[in-house]
């Protein structure tokens, strides 16, 4: 007999983030016995463990990486979840838009949803729209704190100015551990940094970048987490693709077949940061790759631009990001949030602490 003090879960993804996040989960089942968290799902993109009577083993990723069988199809989950004896949560550690897409079903079956994956809230407006109108109808709940800075508070604190009152002015930042990474060795605030194509090349060996560094120098990454931020804030944002964004990729290398090659002819290009880097320096300032949202112009962009050394976006460190709400309260004296943007445990704490809020807002 199931325990109405229960609440199901259905874990989609179980890489860097997906894995930490499991592991946040026992521990939280042991640290908050009540409600009784019962895992009744989980897949990757290729394998799957469930039962029908919603029970599965103490040892999911073991028995996962032994399963034989094949994931259910997203109706088929949804139909699962929607059929359990008592609420259930989706969550979601992919980065696939086919999951992103079927929120709207799940949402509309009742059953909430916890997210660190940008693609449903940065794609088209109507995604969007259908999203939170399938919520609000059925009570289900939907969060993505992660989706935007990892396990910074950055929506949560967007959405508690909005909700209290405050009137968002300016939100401003550094939005991509890539890239922050990549200016703050480039152009360092103290000493004169090393070449671009070296720095590039640097930062994919340590592990910084996608395998092919265009995913991350063309911008569309920052693009995204301003379009969720911009429509949380109230703009209504078309796509990520609505709005200046500017890529690093010289256009020559654009269609180079391989991210191989794209490293090895970078070096023809460092002229042009190295000239990007010593205007900055003439002024006393330094180069960022920064993310801004005008609310009242309604002026999203995303791009290089000079800050004073004493700014916090020029003072960054490491792989760090910084996001600043200017508001009518704080007036011009920000309110920034910094620190780590990315990494499976402190991305898993943003899912964690979602998660937590829906359980407690639907048992
Ligand atoms: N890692 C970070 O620092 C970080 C920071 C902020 C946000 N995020 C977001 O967190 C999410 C997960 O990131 P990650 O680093 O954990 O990625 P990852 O290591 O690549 O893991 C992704 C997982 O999702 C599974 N998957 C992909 N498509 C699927 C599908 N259609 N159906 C079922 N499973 C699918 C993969 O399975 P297969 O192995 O079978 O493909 C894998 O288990 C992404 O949305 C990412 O943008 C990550």
């Amino acid at each position: 007999m199931a325990q109405t003090n229960q609440v199901f879960i259905a874990i989609i993804g179980a890489g860097g983030v997906g894995k930490c996040f499991l592991s946040q989960l026992a521990d939280l089942s042991t640290r908050r016995p009540s409600p009784k968290l019962s895992l009744c799902y989980i897949s990757t993109s290729k394998k799957a463990v469930y039962n029908a009577d919603y029970s599965i083993g103490d040892n999911a990723l073991q028995d996962l990486a032994a399963s034989t069988k094949a994931p259910m199809s997203l109706p088929q989950v949804a139909d699962y979840l929607a059929a359990a004896p008592s609420k259930a949560i989706l969550v979601d550690n992919t980065s696939s838009q086919d999951v992103a897409d079927a929120y709207p079903l799940f949402l509309s079956r009742g059953v909430s949803i916890v997210t660190p994956n940008k693609k449903a809230f940065s794609g088209s407006y109507k995604l969007w729209q259908d999203i939170f109108s399938a919520a609000s109808t059925s009570g289900a709940k939907v969060y993505h704190e992660s989706s935007v800075g990892a396990g910074l508070p950055v929506i949560s604190t967007l959405k508690d100015l909005v909700d209290t009152g405050d009137e968002v002015i300016k939100i401003e930042g550094v939005f991509s551990g890539t890239m922050s990474f990549l200016f703050n060795s480039f152009a360092p605030v103290e000493g004169s940094g090393g070449q671009w194509s070296a720095e590039v090349k640097k930062a994919k060996e340590l592990g910084y970048t996608e395998p092919d560094p265009r995913d991350d120098l063309n911008g569309l990454d920052v693009a995204r987490k301003l379009t969720i931020l911009a429509r949380l804030a109230g703009l209504p944002v078309e796509s990520p693709t609505s709005f200046p964004v500017q890529s690093l990729i010289p256009k020559e290398l654009e269609s180079v077949s391989s991210g191989d090659e794209f490293l090895q002819r970078l070096p023809e290009f460092d002229s042009q940061m190295e000239e990007t880097k010593s205007a900055a320096q003439k002024q006393g300032k330094v180069v960022r790759f920064v993310g801004s949202i005008d609310v009242a112009s309604k002026a999203v962009k995303v791009g290089l631009e000079m800050f004073d050394k004493s700014h916090p976006i020029a003072a960054l460190k490491g792989s760090d990001n910084v996001i600043s709400f200017y508001t009518k309260r704080y007036g011009s004296n920000p309110l920034i949030i910094q620190g780590a943007g990315a990494g499976g445990e402190v991305t898993a704490m943003g899912v964690t602490s979602d998660f937590i809020k829906v359980v407690s807002q639907i048992s």
